[in-house]
């Protein structure tokens, strides 16, 4: 089928890519030269510049000017085209409600294209990106007021995770498709050929405002699962020091009926979909005039839990961060990407620059230029040139008086070594992802571990034995096996 692809960040990358792995003739469009001149390079770094992930360069060289090609024109590729799907950016408003001008404004300049075809084969405009409940309404309307013949609007909402998008669109655990028109469904079908009665994949046809729901109830059920944990599971283990954090995840998730997914304690899930799709939710029951109580506070946990622990260093540990140096174990808002939408570390800089700190050393695998074009850029505030940044994770723990650790990289999980032959105590270690299995083993040399999920754990006074806190000793035991 002739596919255009509008949009080609995080979600219309893959996409066209996986599309044209399957054999579909496939033109990626984007306004940005930029970017369409990177990716028609054809190089991983170029490529990878704009969107990392696993896999993606590798399809791209491979279909590249056979089956896949890159385009800024659209007027050049739309005559014969089958489907046209949208993976624009809809990013928050300061109300919560989705900045819809970008996907507006392709919307418009489609329009008007498709109004001047000469083939009129049908043709069917798919919504990918998140947009709000009524918007492939939206967007029918707008066809018609230009005169658009024989199209249909469809909602097809993106599931994947970062870090993940290759091998999701490879593989999806459903496939939702919302149309109005059994023409629709057909055309859609026959894109998605390898998933239509395949026995793993849940293949739904609905309405597009049924699709369009179940994109927002997906994204903050997954929230409220992380609150739920991090709001009373995580309290529960800091609030009693038998309280194992790890056997507590493993007897409430064995029950069949709830899911091991969101039980992992963290300092609050950050990203570009969790906290934009949740506003946006609130926004749209608020307007129709509903109640939002449980969804209001689902968000407002996770806000909290990004500086929580800064809190707790405080208050638990008697921490004193006015003139200290902090060392900041990972940027990015979870392991494998360079993104550092809604990250905690965000909120957890803020936080130590407002408490005084003079310096915060930061460290990323992944993120250290983003973060660099971040807090570098003119408008922000001069406090955050406190921020220094390092290759190393020993580079950015040297001189500091305590270190954070944000993101659960698993690096980190060897970082116990690097602290101990880098600060000497008394030292404090915020474990916001709880990455330390050698934990026990730094307390009992004198420095203090303070994990979410856990109590402070202080260095025995002189000449006693490590304590053998027992939700901690789960976390070793579980780091052996
Ligand atoms: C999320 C959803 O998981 C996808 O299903 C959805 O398609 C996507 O948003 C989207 O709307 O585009 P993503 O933002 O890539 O995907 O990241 P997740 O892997 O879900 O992680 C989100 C945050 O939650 C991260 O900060 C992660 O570290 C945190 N998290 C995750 C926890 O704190 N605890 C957990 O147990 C799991």
């Amino acid at each position: 089928m002739k596919v255009v692809v509008v949009g080609t960040g995080f979600v219309g990358l893959p996409h066209a890519a996986v599309l044209s792995e399957y054999g579909h003739e496939v033109y990626a469009n984007d306004i940005d030269e930029a970017r369409i001149a990177a990716y028609q390079t054809g190089d991983r770094d170029e490529i990878e510049r704009y969107v990392n992930e696993p896999g993606l360069a590798a399809i791209i060289e491979e279909t590249m000017d056979r089956y896949l090609f890159f385009t800024t024109d659209l007027s050049q590729v739309i005559e014969g085209t089958d489907l046209i799907f949208l993976c624009l950016p809809t990013p928050p408003k300061r109300d919560g409600s989705t900045d819809l001008s970008m996907y507006m404004n392709a919307a418009h300049g489609l329009a008007d294209l498709l109004a001047q075809r000469k083939q009129k084969n049908r043709v069917v405009l798919v919504n990918k990106s998140t947009v709000p409940i009524g918007t492939a309404r939206l967007l029918q309307q707008i066809m018609t007021e230009h005169g658009v013949e024989n199209f249909g609007v469809a909602s097809n909402p993106e599931f994947l995770a970062q870090g993940n998008a290759v091998d999701g669109s490879r593989r999806p655990d459903r496939v939702v498709i919302g149309a109005d028109t059994q023409a629709d469904f057909e055309i859609l079908r026959r894109v998605y050929s390898q998933f239509v009665n395949h026995v793993r994949i849940r293949y739904l046809e609905t309405t597009p405002e049924t699709a369009e729901a179940i994109k927002y109830m997906a994204n903050t059920l997954l929230l409220t699962y992380i609150s739920f944990w991090n709001g009373v599971g995580a309290r529960l283990g800091e609030t009693n020091a038998n309280i194992r954090m790890e056997d507590l995840k493993i007897g409430v998730t064995s029950d069949d009926r709830i899911s091991t997914w969101g039980s992992y304690v963290s300092n609050g899930a950050g990203g570009s979909c969790f906290g934009k799709d949740i506003q946006s939710l609130i926004y749209q029951l608020n307007r129709a005039g509903r109640s939002t109580d449980l969804l209001q506070a689902v968000y407002n946990i996770n806000e909290y839990q990004k500086t929580y622990l800064v809190d707790r260093a405080v208050y638990e540990a008697g921490f004193n961060f006015n003139h200290k140096k902090v060392a900041l174990m990972g940027l990015a808002f979870k392991k494998r990407t360079n993104d550092m939408r809604d990250s905690a570390a965000l909120k957890v800089v803020e936080s130590l620059l407002a408490r005084g700190v003079t310096e915060i050393r930061a460290y990323d695998p992944l993120a250290m230029h983003d973060a660099q074009n971040y807090w570098f850029s003119p408008d922000k505030n001069h406090l955050f040139e406190r921020i220094t940044y390092h290759d190393t994770a020993r580079a950015a723990l040297q001189g500091s008086d305590a270190v954070y650790i944000s993101t659960d990289w698993e690096e980190f999980r060897g970082l116990a070594t690097t602290i101990a032959n880098t600060v000497q105590p008394p030292y404090l270690i915020m474990d916001g992802r709880r990455m330390l299995p050698d934990y026990r083993d730094l307390v009992s040399r004198g420095y203090e571990y303070l994990p979410v999920g856990g109590t402070l754990l202080k260095p025995p006074p002189a000449g006693e034995a490590a304590s053998h806190n027992g939700q901690q000793s789960t976390i070793a035991k579980q780091a052996t096996n």
